[in-house]
């Protein structure tokens, strides 16, 4: 917490996307003297997910770490719930901050909706429509809970409306990922030893990343994603480097999945050797929400290893195509995305967001109730 004041914001966050697309709203927090409190969950716990972003992101310690670890999806969400419930009634703020689809997410929403505190939803908007997603669960869930719901994009903004959602309650603010891409883009190229370490400083290289539940916890998709991987691999003479999710890693561990030669499992990256890793792969092969944007915003170009995406930007402006797991499928969709030109403008904001997200949640709060 910024002093010993009663919070005007408290922010949840906890795991690894939430903490870096967090990081530039409390980055304004700390520019503008607005005290704040950060209640981390714990869900990630792992330094690689967890404290590496912290150090090297420079954000402060959180205030309250509920240290709920790796359980099943609803004794997961209830401690959590629990637990922000405790420090809100505590702390009482005028808003709490939530961003994304995690199970953390949707705790914060559930506490901070049943108290007299407006809840803000950042990355509001995002639909996949497949309700198997853990991840669709709690983004709609939370998006009809909150407040204050900011949009990252016009499109996202037009869906919340579709569903009701009340004109006062949206802001198109972009998407604050887009933030912290332009914070540490240069920063990426002129500190990262990442290229020389793995020797890819002149190599043409495909960068992968897979962990989504409904990919990774199923032998046969699971296997299938990495046999198409290694079709590309063959296919464009490339290397491949795969920064593993321990969930992946246990998976393949524990369902005895063989990973073909040519693809090279390595630790999760801190941000700054994965943005590098980003910016100078040949193309981006991901399950990941927060990989297709920042493929898009560096400009390389991408292949989704799902059937669809709640970033349907990616696919409009050409950076991205949506391949599943079936191997042809993703060597196709390489192959056609290895020929795309690469001029595509960012749909995600302009680097923004954060400031406009914490105006507005300052603005709203001290507007009288009607
Ligand atoms: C969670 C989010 C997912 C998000 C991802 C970001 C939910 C439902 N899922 O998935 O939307 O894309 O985070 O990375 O909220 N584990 C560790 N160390 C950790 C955390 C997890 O080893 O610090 C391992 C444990 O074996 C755990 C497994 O990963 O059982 C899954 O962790 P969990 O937090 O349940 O989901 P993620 O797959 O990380
Ligand atoms: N990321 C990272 N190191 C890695 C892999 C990913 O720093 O080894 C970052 C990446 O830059 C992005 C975020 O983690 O900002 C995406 O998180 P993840 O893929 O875990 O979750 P999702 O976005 O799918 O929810």
């Amino acid at each position: 917490m910024i002093d010993t004041e009663q919070p005007e914001i408290c922010i949840v966050l906890g795991t690894r996307p939430e903490i870096i697309k967090l990081a530039p709203i409390i980055r304004v927090c700390e520019q503008k003297g607005i005290p704040y409190s950060l209640i981390h969950t714990g869900q990630h716990y792992s330094e690689k997910l967890d404290a590496v972003f912290f150090e090297q992101l420079n954000l402060p310690e959180p205030d309250h770490n509920l240290e709920v670890g790796s359980q099943t999806h609803g004794f997961q969400t209830s401690e959590m719930l629990a637990g922000i419930e405790e420090i809100l009634l505590e702390e009482q703020p005028d808003t709490v901050l939530v961003q994304g689809d995690t199970n953390s997410v949707l705790a914060g929403a559930i506490a901070t909706s049943k108290l007299d505190i407006a809840l803000g939803h950042v990355e509001a908007g995002l639909r996949s429509f497949d309700r198997e997603m853990p991840e669709e669960t709690n983004r709609v869930l939370t998006d009809h809970a909150a407040d204050y719901l900011f949009a990252p994009t016009a499109d996202a903004a037009e869906l919340l409306r579709d569903e009701g959602i009340p004109e006062e309650r949206i802001f198109m603010t972009g998407n604050t990922v887009v933030d912290a891409v332009y914070e540490h883009s240069d920063l990426a190229s002129d500190r990262s030893d990442v290229l020389a370490d793995l020797g890819l400083e002149s190599t043409q290289y495909a960068l992968v990343t897979a962990h989504r539940a409904e990919n990774v916890d199923d032998r046969e998709r699971f296997g299938g994603l990495l046999e198409g991987i290694d079709s590309v691999a063959q296919a464009n003479d490339l290397e491949v480097v795969y920064p593993i999710h321990p969930r992946a890693e246990k998976q393949i561990d524990e369902l005895e999945i063989p990973v073909p030669e040519s693809i090279r499992l390595i630790s999760p990256q801190d941000y700054l050797d994965f943005l590098r890793l980003e910016q100078a792969a040949t193309i981006i092969l991901t399950d990941s929400g927060g990989v297709q944007e920042e493929a898009c915003i560096v400009g390389v170009p991408c292949v989704t290893l799902r059937k669809n995406t709640e970033r349907p930007e990616t696919l409009n402006v050409g950076a991205n195509k949506l391949a599943g797991v079936d191997p042809d499928a993703i060597e196709r969709a390489t192959k056609e995305m290895l020929k795309m030109e690469t001029t595509w403008e960012n749909p995600f904001g302009d680097g923004t967001a954060a400031e406009q997200i914490i105006e507005i949640s300052q603005a709203e709060s001290r507007e009288p109730e009607t």
